[in-house]
């Protein structure tokens, strides 16, 4: 038999994408992986999956019907590069491979360039989910080539999760765009559980409740605008008893925040389209700041504030951490999109935001109702400029704000770190600002460096001659 699909790369994430690719109607899946074990593990596990399996690339690619369409699910970085060599020596033009993987994006431009020579397709899609979503149904934000997507649209849509009965899947752009756009997703992915997380540690700590019964409290927060994945898990996390302590996991696992790498380049890409991610940035750092056992043990008998601190209304406290929480994650994903903005814009993609916050929804790990707010604040606007002054949105900061600014408060002067909640209430602060103190930085820019200054009362650079008479002389453009 002929594969319509085939799977290269059988750890969980891949062995799950082929399940779940030969669970639905039409489809027959080829597998193949590197150390053959796995792929008979795979065929022994699951007989009703019908896989054809090869244990060699030149099987593997003769047993797919053409265009052959093969999905590299490994571990991104060059063990990538290696697979896609071996495809491309068996593969024909108009074949398409397509890399699952969480590549970075400027790596998919380039394998995309390199392969586009051949007459082969390289697609870059980005797939979020997790285990549970490669199996049942994930979040796909497929790159490449309109041409390709025509092959690889009805096989993915086959097997994406479905929200409010869509796939939560669309082509995203031309060739990085769909990583690009996962990179995003896990930015905000780090926002949205630094903010629970901070969240967490407030109501803790102000009210001195449990984590079981903190546990309720998002749980009840996951029935209202709050509603998503992280918070339900959250309340899961919350609630799970260690069985050698009898303690709360929580209290047992080791607070040290792990990292693949995704959430710092949705940082430093934003550093070089200049776009301020703040609350995702505060997010990666608060991760490197736990990781740092060495610096914290140094730092632990530093000066924190000199009065205990407790709430005195627990429930109003915990609604205050709730608005504020809200507010911040609405910055996080306003700071996204203008991340999708500006990489749309350097990259040359055309990138829809309403249907990327759509296919959000269902399947990856930020899916969350609060989208469908998204993708209507885009839809009625598509030039919209900053999400958060959308009037969905500017309604639920300005409900929120002063809530918000009581948490911050709180939290400084009892000396809880909140770094994604007050930087987002920072960023906030700073967009309505009608003036901001950068005009004095321009003025020292231009005392030390000359670099000039713009006035607002007409056009033209100016330089004021410091170290001279001080007066102002309109500099001239050199270009
Ligand atoms: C997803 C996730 C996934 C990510 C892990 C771990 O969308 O399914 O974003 O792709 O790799 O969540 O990420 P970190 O190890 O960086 O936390």
């Amino acid at each position: 038999t002929q594969a319509n699909i085939g799977v290269v790369g059988l750890a969980v994430m891949g062995s799950n994408l082929a399940r779940n690719l030969a669970s639905r109607e039409g489809n027959t899946v080829a597998i193949y992986n590197r150390s053959p074990q796995k792929t008979r593990d795979l065929v022994d596990e699951h007989p009703e999956a019908g896989f054809v399996a090869s244990e060699s690339i030149e099987d593997f690619a003769a047993s797919l019907s053409k265009p052959r369409t093969a999905l590299i699910m490994v571990k991104a970085g060059a063990g990538t590069d290696a697979v896609i060599d071996q495809l491309v020596a068996v593969f024909e033009p108009g074949d398409i491979i397509v890399d699952g993987g969480n590549a970075l994006f400027t790596d998919t431009i380039r394998r995309e360039k390199a392969i586009r020579e051949t007459g082969i397709n390289f697609v870059g899609a980005g797939i979020s989910g997790g285990e549970e979503g490669a199996l049942l149904g994930p979040s796909i934000m497929p790159g490449g080539s309109a041409e390709s997507w025509e092959t690889l649209g009805p096989i993915l849509r086959s097997i994406a999760a479905v929200a409010e009965g869509e796939p939560c899947v669309t082509h995203v752009g031309t060739d990085g765009a769909g990583h690009f756009v996962k990179m995003i997703h896990n930015g905000i992915e780090y926002a949205d559980m630094q903010l629970i997380a901070e969240a967490y540690d407030l109501i803790r700590r102000g009210t001195g409740k449990s984590p079981a019964e903190i546990a309720e409290v998002f749980a009840a927060w996951n029935k209202g605008e709050l509603e998503s994945y992280l918070i339900e898990i959250t309340a899961e996390v919350l609630r799970q008893v260690d069985a050698k302590t009898g303690r709360p996991l929580v209290d047992v696992i080791v607070d040290e925040a792990g990292a693949k790498g995704t959430g710092a380049w949705t940082v430093q890409t934003a550093l070089d389209l200049g776009i301020p991610v703040s609350g995702i940035a505060e997010a990666v750092f608060a991760r490197s700041l736990s990781s740092k056992p060495a610096q914290r043990k140094a730092a632990s008998d530093l000066p924190g504030p000199s009065e205990s601190w407790q709430v005195t209304d627990a429930d109003a406290f915990i609604e205050d951490v709730r608005l504020a929480l809200y507010a911040s994650k609405i910055i996080a994903y306003s700071q996204g999109f203008d991340e999708i903005v500006a990489g749309a814009e350097e990259y040359d993609w055309d990138i829809k935001k309403g249907a990327i916050a759509k296919i959000w929804r269902g399947g990856c790990i930020i899916r969350a109702q609060f989208l469908n707010r998204i993708t209507e604040a885009y839809d009625a606007d598509p030039r919209l400029v900053a999400l958060v002054t959308a009037p969905y949105f500017r309604d639920a900061v300005t409900k929120a704000q002063a809530a918000w600014r009581r948490v911050v408060t709180a939290a400084a002067q009892a000396g809880i770190p909140s770094p994604a909640f007050s930087s987002s209430l920072a960023y906030y602060d700073g967009l309505r600002a009608d003036r901001l103190p950068a005009a004095l930085v321009q003025g020292q820019r231009d005392f030390f460096g000359a670099h000039t200054y713009k006035r607002i009362d007409g056009p033209g650079a100016f330089h004021t001659l410091w170290s001279g008479d001080r007066s102002e002389i309109e500099a001239v453009d050199t270009h």
